[in-house]
C-alpha cells in the first residue's frame, strides 16, 4: 500500500459522485452541472480572430510564457477588470489555470494542516476541496437571502484560534445563487476590519446578471478597496468565454502576489499561452463585452423557463429564490428531508441535480438541492422540473 500524505489520505471520492456517473446516461436532463451550453461557446468568433492573428502572436502562442501571464492579456485584462472598478494599479494580477488554481494557490499560502478557515455554507465544491486539500479545519457560516450572516461570522471570528482567510462568492453565488446586498457587504467589511483575516472574493459569476439595476450591487469588494483588509479576488474566463480555456486569475496584494507566483512557479509554470492569446484577443476585439451580453440574455431565458416550472410544480413547503444572474436556483426542503434519496428516484426519472450536503463543509445538512438552469433549452428545463417536483413530494410528501 503507497504512503499517501494526511493530506491526501482523508480526500474521497462522494457517494453523489458516485450517483452522478449513473447520471451521466444520454437520456437523462441534468440540472446537475455548472457548465455554461456548449451551443453557447464563441467558437466562429474565436476561430476568426485567431486565423487574423500575426505569425509572431501565433508562435507566442505555442510557445512557454512568464508564470504571472502573457503580458499582453495582463494588460488587456487589467483594463477590463478597470472597468468594473478594481484596483489594478495598486495591487498584482496573476493569470491562473482557471480560478479553482486561484484558490488552490491561496489555499497553499495561507493553510497549515488542521488551521481553520471560513467559508459559506454552503459553499463553492471546488473551494472546499482545494481547502481540505491542505487539511484546513472548515468552518461554515450560515448563508441567508443577503449573504453571509455576520452574526455567525463574528461567532467565528470571536473564537480562540483565529481563521487564516474568509472564502467568499458573493455575486451569483454557487450554489445558493444568492447576490449580496450592498448593505450586506458593508457589514462584512468592518467585521473583518482589525481582524487581520485576508479575504478571498471569488467573483466567477459577476458578469452574468439580468438586471441592469443590478450592477451598483455587483461592486467587488475589492473595488470598494476597504481599508485594513487584504482582499483577493478571483475571477474566471470560464464562463464568459469557455472552461475549456482554463483560464482564471487573481488580484491580490502585492507581498501576497509574491508568494503566489512562487506557487504558481512549482505547480505548471505557468498557464497555457495558447488560450492566453485567444483570450487576449477576444477582449481586445471588444467581442467580450458582446459575447457577455449576449449569454447573459440566454441565462436569463432559460432561468425565467426554470423559475415558471418551479412555481407550477414544485409544493408550497419548498424555499427557493429567483435567481437574478449566474447558474443556479438553490431548493430548501423541509428539515430532515433527503435530498439524495431524492436524487435517486429523480435518476430513476431521467433527471438529476446536486444534493445540498455536497456544499456543506461539514458534508451532513442534506434538506436542500441545486438546480442549474445553464446547460438546458427551456424545453428541457420544462420536461424535467415535473421529475424532480415529483421526486420531492415522493420523499416528502
Ligand atoms: C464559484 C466558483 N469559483 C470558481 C470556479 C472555478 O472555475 P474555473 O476553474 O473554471 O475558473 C467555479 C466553477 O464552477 C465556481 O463556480
Amino acid at each position: 500500500m503507497p504512503r499517501f500524505s494526511k493530506a491526501v489520505a482523508s480526500l474521497r471520492s462522494s457517494e453523489i459522485r458516485d450517483l452522478m456517473t449513473l447520471a451521466s446516461r444520454p437520456d437523462i436532463i441534468s440540472f446537475a452541472g455548472g457548465m455554461p451550453g456548449n451551443e453557447l461557446f464563441p467558437v466562429h468568433e474565436v476561430e476568426e480572430l485567431y486565423r487574423t492573428l500575426d505569425i509572431k502572436k501565433k508562435q507566442s502562442a505555442f510557445q512557454y510564457g512568464p508564470t504571472s501571464g502573457l503580458p499582453s492579456l495582463l494588460e488587456s485584462l487589467e483594463g477590463f477588470l478597470e472597468k468594473k472598478g478594481l484596483p489594478v494599479k495598486d495591487n498584482k494580477l496573476l493569470i491562473t489555470t482557471g480560478s479553482q488554481q486561484a484558490l488552490n494557490i491561496l489555499a497553499k499560502a495561507f493553510i497549515d494542516p488542521a488551521e481553520p478557515v471560513l467559508v459559506e455554507n454552503p459553499c463553492f465544491i471546488g473551494a472546499l476541496s482545494a481547502f481540505r486539500s491542505y487539511d484546513a479545519e472548515l468552518r461554515g457560516i450560515p448563508v441567508d437571502r443577503d449573504g453571509i450572516s455576520i452574526e455567525g461570522l463574528r461567532q467565528e471570528i470571536d473564537r480562540n484560534e483565529k481563521a487564516k482567510f474568509l472564502y467568499i462568492t458573493p455575486y451569483f453565488h454557487n450554489p445558493a445563487g444568492v447576490l449580496y446586498t450592498t448593505e450586506r457587504k458593508e457589514q462584512l467589511i468592518a467585521t473583518l476590519q482589525g481582524t487581520n483575516i485576508p479575504l478571498i472574493e471569488d467573483d466567477a459569476y459577476g458578469d452574468l446578471y439580468f438586471f441592469e439595476e443590478d450592477i451598483e450591487r455587483l461592486k467587488p469588494i475589492k473595488a470598494i478597496n476597504p481599508d485594513g483588509i487584504n482582499v483577493c479576488y478571483t475571477g474566471s474566463f470560464s464562463k464568459i468565454l469557455g472552461p475549456g480555456l482554463r483560464l482564471g486569475w487573481m488580484l491580490v496584494p502585492e507581498n501576497i502576489y509574491a508568494k503566489c507566483e512562487l506557487i504558481k512557479q512549482s505547480a505548471d509554470a505557468c498557464s497555457p499561452s495558447y488560450t492566453q492569446v485567444l483570450a487576449d484577443a477576444f477582449i481586445r476585439s471588444g467581442q467580450i463585452y458582446s459575447y457577455v451580453a449576449s449569454v447573459r440574455q440566454e441565462y436569463k431565458k432559460r432561468a425565467a423557463a426554470m423559475v415558471s416550472a418551479l412555481r407550477e410544480h414544485l409544493p408550497d413547503y419548498v424555499l427557493w429564490n429567483e435567481p437574478r444572474g449566474g447558474f443556479y436556483i438553490w431548493l430548501t426542503l423541509p428539515e430532515g428531508a433527503d435530498a439524495t434519496r431524492i436524487m435517486t428516484l429523480a435518476i430513476e426519472g431521467g433527471a438529476v441535480f446536486v444534493a445540498g450536503k455536497t456544499f456543506d463543509p461539514a458534508g451532513r445538512q442534506n434538506n436542500s438541492l441545486r438546480l442549474s438552469y445553464c446547460n438546458n433549452t427551456p424545453e428541457q428545463i420544462a420536461q424535467g422540473i415535473p421529475i424532480v417536483a415529483g421526486a420531492i413530494r415522493n420523499i416528502c410528501g
